[in-house]
């Protein structure tokens, strides 16, 4: 690829991701500086985001049903959400980038179209247009019908639409630091960088980099003293934290957050590490070199059917794959990659987990389950379901942490177990702690 620009590198990827659904890539190491990476990352997942509203947007006003070449609606949709969505670069600019990517994409036959249609939108949003007010709810934000539909029955009306807008809110980076001594040389830091930073409103030790540009080549990152991690997943971890002890295995572990998490409770004796995947297990091994955790073991296994006696370990943690719906802040393909009939097909999985996890556990041990959906066929009713099939086993409940009140309220009084949804200050979590009686 000769000289490629921010979005010539945009809608080359956009155009991939068309043909090919799958996760947004992360901005390609071609692209060295930072700024660019961050304009890349806002702006391939700002069409994917808002791929649903863009299209509407061409639609009405395209002459008769003319169908578009796919580059030609992929320069547009870019057009359309800067326009609508970033406010910083001025209009004049995208108009230009616009006519310059029909030439680079050979779509030149059509840049006074693009060129025009854009010119359109601007006029009419100087004249007050407000596609938030044109459009249905689930066309202005984006959503799949049915999925806003299963919120709906899941949650409320209400509920559900929170749950949309929120997931379309970009978080910025979360940054949790591992040791609080290190505390001053990595803010110093952060400020010698001008970094735009700020402390979680909740979670200690937690900072929130407003576009993430630039830390993975800090000092702090470098030496192990940060790491990225989702602010659901560390609540939940402050949540289990009472629940580790003795001889622990993480049987879903890569690329590693929770594990982290884990050694850095230092109260465990031993902690094993699994995952199927083994190019997943690599990125375990780069998060430990670089925090300098020692796990006992890492172990590649099918977690249905893993290398070990029962009555093996006191804590199995399954930090299970699921549909992902509470991470669509950060992964908004997750819209247009699932289906209604493909969003629960893990299910059987997270089933056999569960079951081979309870085979693995001492008598009294307990069984941590978790995902980051907000479907309750992965959450509650497979922890239900979990426990009419095992008789003995029964839902841990959490002591209440004066230190830490909120999570409290996070722990559902009736059932014992966690759940926060997607929100303004992190995305969708579930756990829950499950033990057996002694034998
Ligand atoms: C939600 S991710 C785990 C995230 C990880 N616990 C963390 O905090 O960084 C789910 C993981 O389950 C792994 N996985 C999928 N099927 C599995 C199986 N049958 N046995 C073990 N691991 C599996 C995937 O490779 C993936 O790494």
């Amino acid at each position: 690829m000769k000289d490629p620009s921010t979005r010539f590198l945009v809608i080359h990827f956009f155009l991939e991701l068309k043909s090919k659904p799958g996760s947004t890539p992360k901005p390609p190491s071609i692209l060295g500086d930072f700024r660019e990476r961050s304009l890349f990352t806002q702006l391939l997942q700002g069409l994917v985001r808002y791929d649903r509203l863009l299209e509407e947007e061409i639609k009405r006003r395209l002459l008769r049903n003319k169908k578009l070449q796919k580059s030609v609606s992929a320069i547009l949709k870019l057009g359309i959400f800067e326009l609508l969505f970033m406010e910083k670069i001025p209009a004049r600019a995208s108009l230009h980038q616009a006519g310059w990517l029909s030439e680079r994409f050979r779509v030149k036959a059509a840049k006074p179209m693009i060129n025009g249609i854009l010119r359109k939108l601007l006029e009419e949003l100087d004249q007050g247009y407000d596609p938030k007010m044109t459009h249905s709810f689930e066309i202005y934000h984006s959503f799949p019908s049915w999925m806003l539909e299963r919120w709906k029955t899941q949650y409320g009306e209400h509920q559900a639409l929170e749950l949309c807008q929120f997931s379309n809110q970009f978080q910025g980076v979360h940054l949790l630091l591992h040791d609080p001594e290190k505390q001053n040389l990595v803010l110093n830091e952060f400020s010698d960088l001008s970094f735009a930073y700020e402390p979680h409103a909740v979670i200690p030790r937690m900072f929130v980099l407003h576009d993430g540009k630039g830390f993975i080549k800090t000092k702090a990152f470098q030496k192990g003293w940060i790491s990225v991690i989702d602010p659901s997943s560390v609540l939940f971890m402050l949540w289990a934290a009472p629940f580790f002890q003795g001889k622990v295995l993480d049987v879903c572990a890569a690329p590693g957050g929770k594990s982290l998490m884990i050694a850095a409770l230092g109260k465990v004796d031993s902690l094993y590490l699994n995952d199927v995947s083994r190019h997943r297990i690599k990125r375990i091994q780069e998060n430990i070199q670089r925090t300098g955790i020692s796990p006992s073991a890492i172990l590649q296994s099918d977690g249905e059917k893993l290398p070990f006696d029962k009555h093996h370990f006191d804590t199995v943690l399954i930090d299970a794959p699921c549909s992902s719906t509470g991470t669509i802040q950060k992964n908004p393909d997750i819209k247009w990659t699932a289906s209604e009939k493909t969003l629960l097909k893990h299910l059987e999985l997270q089933r056999q987990l569960l079951d081979e996890g309870a085979r693995i556990l001492k008598p009294g041990g307990t069984l941590i389950y978790s995902t980051c959906s907000l479907e309750e066929e992965e959450n509650q009713n497979q922890v239900e379901s979990f426990l009419a099939r095992h008789t003995g086993f029964f839902m841990k409940k959490r002591p209440s942490d004066s230190a830490f009140f909120e999570l409290d309220d996070w722990t559902n009084e009736d059932h014992s177990f966690f759940q926060i949804l997607t929100g303004s200050k992190w995305g969708g979590f579930f756990g829950a702690a499950i033990s057996c009686d002694h034998a």
